[in-house]
């Protein structure tokens, strides 16, 4: 290793890797990039690797000025996100349902951690009294799988909904085992939608047309998306309000980010005015590392408060809870990860929901 080193050929290790990146994006201008503030680490955490970053996506990726109405709290509790953590309040009882938002879950990345948070999000939305529909838009099924439907045991999928205009949201809507939360289950017939809709006259609001009934029934609507920037998902973000990406908080996650800003952007642009970036997740963090922070470093440097003050961490508790076929909050309750989807549940509530 040592001698290939000395030759100047491949960087030998995964930090000399990094490194060797990070050398390359420093060299190239990045006017967009904000000055470095410094992000004091959280008192419990301890470092122990030191991996610098430098990405050309998160210095160019700059969300409009965010307009989130996280409340200022004299709060002095740093959170992971190296910011003060606001305090948020549990939402407010609802009296009657309806006016949904419709929410999408994307990122191209696949394993992010889409499907857990469309899940988790909406079982704790549901525990706090919202009226929630999610939405499998993935031919993978995992969203229905990880609520204990069999894949190959369907009458009805969101497939027939897409292509069959006789079949209404009534017969393909079935109850999730969480009290308050419905899901619209999808297998793999959903991959040939993505073929058939390409000849449909207004076919990226093919979703957005069949959602609409719902949205005065559910207070949330969370469609959990395919890694990919297909067709269906164009589909997801014309029929949204606003989009979560759920990002893991690992250094190669940070790219490809720029491809997604820009179909984002380009579905405001031509189809859908309204859409809006409802946040950024950090999932699967560690804290332990110095290399976890400091991703979640360079994204509240891009996206400010675009960026979640609620971080998701690594926790095998959340495959036993795919495996066992219900969401975390129910599957371990009192856990730490059902905790955080809790107060994810709660900033979202603040954010973009009425509370
Ligand atoms: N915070 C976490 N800690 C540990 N494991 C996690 C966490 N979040 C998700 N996982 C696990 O990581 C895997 C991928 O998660 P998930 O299916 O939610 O990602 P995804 O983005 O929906 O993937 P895909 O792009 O394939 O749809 C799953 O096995 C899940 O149980
Ligand atoms: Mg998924």
């Amino acid at each position: 290793m040592e001698e290939s080193r000395a030759l100047g050929k491949e960087p030998a290790t995964f930090h000399d890797k990094v490194r060797a990146m990070v050398g390359t994006y420093a060299s190239s201008s990045a006017p967009d990039m904000p000055p470095r503030a410094p992000v004091p680490a959280p008192p419990q955490q301890q470092a122990d690797v030191e991996v610098p970053l430098g990405t050309e996506d998160a210095m160019t990726l700059q969300f409009p000025t965010p307009e989130v109405r996280v409340p200022e709290t004299p709060s002095t509790e740093i959170g992971p996100t190296g910011r003060p953590m606001p305090f948020l309040p549990e939402p407010r009882p609802v009296a009657t349902h309806g006016n949904a938002r419709v929410i999408s879950m994307c990122n191209q990345k696949g394993g992010v951690g889409k499907t857990t948070t469309t899940i988790n999000l909406g079982a704790a939305l549901a525990e706090y009294g919202r009226k929630v529909l999610l939405v499998d838009f993935d031919p993978q099924g995992s969203l229905s799988v990880g609520l204990g439907l069999n894949p190959h045991d369907m009458d009805m999928t969101v497939y027939n909904l897409l292509m069959d205009p006789e079949t209404t949201l009534d017969e393909v809507v079935v109850p999730s085992g969480v009290p308050g939360m419905d899901l619209l289950p999808s297998n793999i017939d959903l991959s040939a939608a993505e073929v058939q809709l390409v000849h449909e006259v207004a076919r990226e609001q093919t979703l957005q047309r069949v959602l609409a009934p719902a949205i005065a029934e559910y207070d949330v609507i969370l469609i959990d998306c395919q890694p990919s920037l297909g067709l269906l998902t164009v589909n997801a973000l014309t029929a949204s309000h606003g989009v979560i990406v759920p990002l893991e908080c690992e250094y190669f996650a940070l790219r490809g980010v720029a491809l997604l800003k820009a179909t984002i952007d380009k579905v405001k642009q031509r189809l859908n005015p309204g859409l809006e970036v409802d946040g950024v997740l950090g999932t699967m963090f560690d804290g332990r590392t110095l290399h976890g922070r400091e991703v979640l470093e360079r994204l509240v440097q891009a996206w400010g408060d675009k960026v979640f003050h609620t971080v998701i961490r690594r926790t095998v508790k959340f495959s036993d809870s795919t495996v066992a076929g219900e969401p975390i909050t129910s599957y371990a309750s009192g856990s730490s990860g059902a905790e955080a989807y809790r107060q994810l549940a709660k900033e979202v509530a603040v954010r973009c929901l009425d509370v």
